[in-house]
């Protein structure tokens, strides 16, 4: 098996062959900004080791891979509009550079990019694919609406986030691993294992995404600390507070999700040290690890290698400690 870098070179010259229209400039210029602008390009990467692992060609999974990176990346130029975020990857986001409308709109050309990519998989195996794509893109419009509804809501439960972020995140994960297999030939049963280990890889990285939105350090995360807390998105940190907190820390942390006016500089810290009061961190992380494991299980249902499981087992334990 190849390494991470490998694959990453793969679909970092992949994508750098993207062409763009000189005009609108308006359009065009913001996605190969944000293309240009890297990221980790998790998705492609397991597209391919998925591919690999499983005895197929990486060449046959590479266009449609590089259509998942350009649906990944539409889904973040709207997720910056929804989040008013003024950063990603370590530069202004695109609706900050530029406007809304902008990010709306390069974002919708992005969405059918991805579509015209994901659709040069070989036409043996493209209704499979067209349909995993489409279904899974209709699930991460759903788990992004169902996390702005609960932006407003104060009783949401960890199941309902749990849900939330298998649909806006995980499914994606698992979407990228089974189109690897699916280039594959695998059989249906490591098919499924694989979109599994994806999911329960993707719900241990988005409780990741929550607990560095905290305490990630902004120089490499590429994205502004806190966020989350700003917006009282409904975390798994902030799902648990709310059910655990006592005494005057609930009187403070109630003040706080009725304060639309509440500063940044305040809010924040405070609320970073309620989370800390309460072991948040520790419990956040005993989910990930339980996810993590839940992913391990999948994988060794597989039919790969045992030089493949550990790639993949490597992949899943290094995210873990991920910076960004
Ligand atoms: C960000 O995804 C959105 C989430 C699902 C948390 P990544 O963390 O994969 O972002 P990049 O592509 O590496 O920048
Ligand atoms: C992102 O969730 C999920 C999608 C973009 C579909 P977040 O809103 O947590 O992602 P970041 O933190 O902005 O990257
Ligand atoms: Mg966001
Ligand atoms: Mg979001
Ligand atoms: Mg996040």
């Amino acid at each position: 098996m190849r390494t991470y870098n490998d694959y990453l070179q793969t679909i970092n010259t992949a994508i750098a062959q993207i062409s763009y229209p000189a005009q609108p400039q308006q359009l065009y210029e913001p996605i190969a900004y944000t293309m240009a602008l890297g990221g980790k390009r998790l998705r492609p990467v397991l597209a391919l080791m998925s591919c690999e692992a499983l005895g197929g060609n990486t060449d046959d999974v590479l266009l449609p891979a590089v259509g998942l990176e350009l649906f990944h990346n539409f889904t973040l130029l709207h997720d910056d509009v929804m989040d008013r975020a003024d950063v990603r990857r370590g530069k202004p986001t695109v609706h900050r550079r530029w406007n809304d409308n902008v990010a709306i709109l390069s974002g919708d050309a992005m969405l059918t990019m991805a579509t015209q990519y994901v659709a040069r998989a070989d036409t043996r195996h493209l209704p499979a694919v067209i349909d995993l794509f489409n279904r899974t893109a209709m699930e991460i419009y759903e788990g992004q609406q169902w996390d702005m509804d609960y932006e407003l809501r104060s009783n949401v439960g960890v199941d309902e986030y749990i849900e939330m972020i298998r649909l806006k995140t995980s499914v994606l994960l698992g979407c990228a691993c089974r189109l690897g297999a699916i280039m594959a030939d695998a059989a249906d049963a490591d098919c499924q294992a694989m979109y599994d280990m994806g999911m329960n890889l993707g719900l241990a990285f988005q409780l990741q995404d929550d607990a560095l939105d905290v305490w990630g350090d902004p120089a490499t995360f590429g994205k502004e600390i806190g966020g989350d807390i700003m917006n009282n998105k409904k975390t798994f940190l902030l799902i648990n507070a709310i059910q655990r907190v006592t005494g005057d820390d609930a009187m403070e942390l109630r003040r706080w999700l009725n304060d639309p006016e509440a500063e940044r500089d305040i809010k924040v810290p405070a609320v970073t040290a309620l989370y800390e009061r309460l072991g948040l961190r520790a419990l956040s992380d005993r989910a990930i690890e339980a996810y993590n494991a839940a992913a391990l299980k999948a994988l060794a249902a597989t039919s790969m290698s045992d030089e493949a499981k550990q790639s993949f087992a490597s992949l899943i334990i290094s995210l873990t400690t991920r910076k960004s």
